[in-house]
């Protein structure tokens, strides 16, 4: 008795251990030589590292972005574990912790791209709190419980030219591809690349100095991750993403084709803090380009005017249809592989009528001429 009770208090014991302490990734600044372990059922917190070491055919990445109201202005950080042989969109690099800034300021845009010796993304087992650290470089970003507050902070005057944050408070609730944030979910997007939204919208407050100027403004802020066990253009043919504050509506779409040519869509809408619907597949969610182009889309379309979107949010809530206007460049590759950009969006719910004016930032890959 005496034993057997002593093993369950040391076993609480370590339970106990177990339960106070934090999860820490480190990165190394090179790819490692294996296979990678990647996760595309939600086991762990939405913003943990989904791939155990990165090979020259994995990577993961967490994103974030802020639009000003007048979408004249947006900010993009995104940071890195990607080798360019698996995400070839980085500068030519052996290393792999990448931290990047792109600002949009009226009729600008600069892209910056430094890299980490190493990284650490530590995550607290209780709380699920998160911090990511690229080390060297001034390059940081922290999340609190629950995914209510993150802040992505630079002091990089040196390596990237930029000092300052972007902060964002949630107002709309985590999500994958067709569920909620919940256990057992799946999150993958498309075969060979997962996704997870720890925020779909956000009250966004952005602090930066950028070569000396200032560029400060607040508007809507997002902030998700991708990664995946294979190539990124090996996976993909093309896609579109997005997201959108539309009235009352935080708006968040996906609509890409697998290198296979099946295509997989996801639509998200939510209001007042709560998900008022996901639209799963592509009987479900339909996102189509405006204007004299063409799709699917290949490096030498022209460029869209916008995108159309309809997501079928099922029968209690009807259909959500927008349409988001390409008014600003937000960043563009010079091979047409890529587009961002910002500007309004008109939409709402079919059976309301009614029709609200927003704010959204949205991307295009084409990778096939
Ligand atoms: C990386 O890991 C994946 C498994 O997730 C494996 O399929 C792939 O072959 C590995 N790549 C390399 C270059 O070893
Ligand atoms: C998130 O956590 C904070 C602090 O722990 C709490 O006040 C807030 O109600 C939580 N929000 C949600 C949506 O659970
Ligand atoms: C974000 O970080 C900056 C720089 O450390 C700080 O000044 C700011 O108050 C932080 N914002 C929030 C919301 O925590
Ligand atoms: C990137 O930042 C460095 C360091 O401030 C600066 O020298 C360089 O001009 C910047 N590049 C761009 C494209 O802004
Ligand atoms: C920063 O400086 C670089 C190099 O001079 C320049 O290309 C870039 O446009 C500047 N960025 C901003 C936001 O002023
Ligand atoms: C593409 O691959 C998916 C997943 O393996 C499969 O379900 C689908 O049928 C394939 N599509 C085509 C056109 O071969
Ligand atoms: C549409 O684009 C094609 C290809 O660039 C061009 O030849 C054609 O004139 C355009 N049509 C209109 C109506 O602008
Ligand atoms: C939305 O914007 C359009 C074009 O700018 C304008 O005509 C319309 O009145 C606006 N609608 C609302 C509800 O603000």
């Amino acid at each position: 008795m005496r034993a057997s009770n002593s093993g369950a208090i040391l076993s609480l014991f370590l339970h106990y251990l177990l339960a106070v302490s934090a999860s820490t990734t480190q990165y190394p600044s090179t790819v490692v030589d294996g296979d990678s372990i990647v996760q595309y059922i939600a086991t762990s917190a939405i913003d943990a590292p989904k791939v155990s070491t990165i090979n020259a055919t994995s990577y993961d990445y967490w994103y974030f972005d802020a639009v000003s109201l007048d979408h004249e202005y947006s900010v993009v950080a995104v940071f890195y574990a990607a080798p360019k042989t698996s995400f070839p969109f980085l500068p030519k690099n052996q290393q792999i912790l990448a931290a990047q800034i792109s600002v949009q300021t009226p009729g600008a845009v600069t892209i910056n791209t430094t890299y980490a010796t190493a990284a650490t993304l530590t995550v607290d087992d209780i709380n699920n709190d998160i911090e990511g650290t690229w080390e060297g470089i001034g390059a940081a970003f922290t999340g609190t419980r629950n995914m209510t507050l993150y802040n992505v902070t630079f002091e990089s005057e040196e390596q990237l030219g930029v000092s300052g944050f972007a902060s964002f408070k949630s107002i709309a609730p985590p999500h994958y591809v067709c569920s909620p944030a919940e256990e057992g979910a799946n999150m993958e997007l498309l075969p060979h690349v997962g996704w997870a939204n720890a925020i779909p919208d956000a009250h966004a407050i952005v602090e930066l100095e950028i070569n000396g100027t200032r560029v400060s403004f607040s508007g809507v802020g997002y902030h998700d991750k991708n990664w995946g066990d294979a190539p990124f253009q090996d996976a993909v043919t093309s896609w579109y993403w997005g997201h959108a504050r539309v009235g009352p509506y935080s708006v968040v779409w996906f609509d890409a084709i697998a290198s296979n040519g099946t295509e997989y869509a996801s639509g998200y809408v939510a209001r007042d803090g709560q998900i008022l619907g996901i639209a799963c597949g592509t009987d479900k969610a339909k996102v189509r380009p405006i204007g004299n182009t063409t799709y699917p889309p290949h490096t030498e379309s022209n460029t869209p005017d916008g995108f159309q979107i309809e997501f079928d949010l099922g029968e209690d809530v009807g259909v959500f249809e927008a349409t988001a206007k390409a008014e600003a460049l937000a960043l563009q590759s010079q091979t047409g592989v890529y587009s961002r950009w910002t500007g309004g969006i008109s939409g709402g719910l079919r059976s309301e009528g009614k029709v609200f004016n927003g704010t959204s930032l949205f991307d295009q890959f084409a990778l096939t001429s």
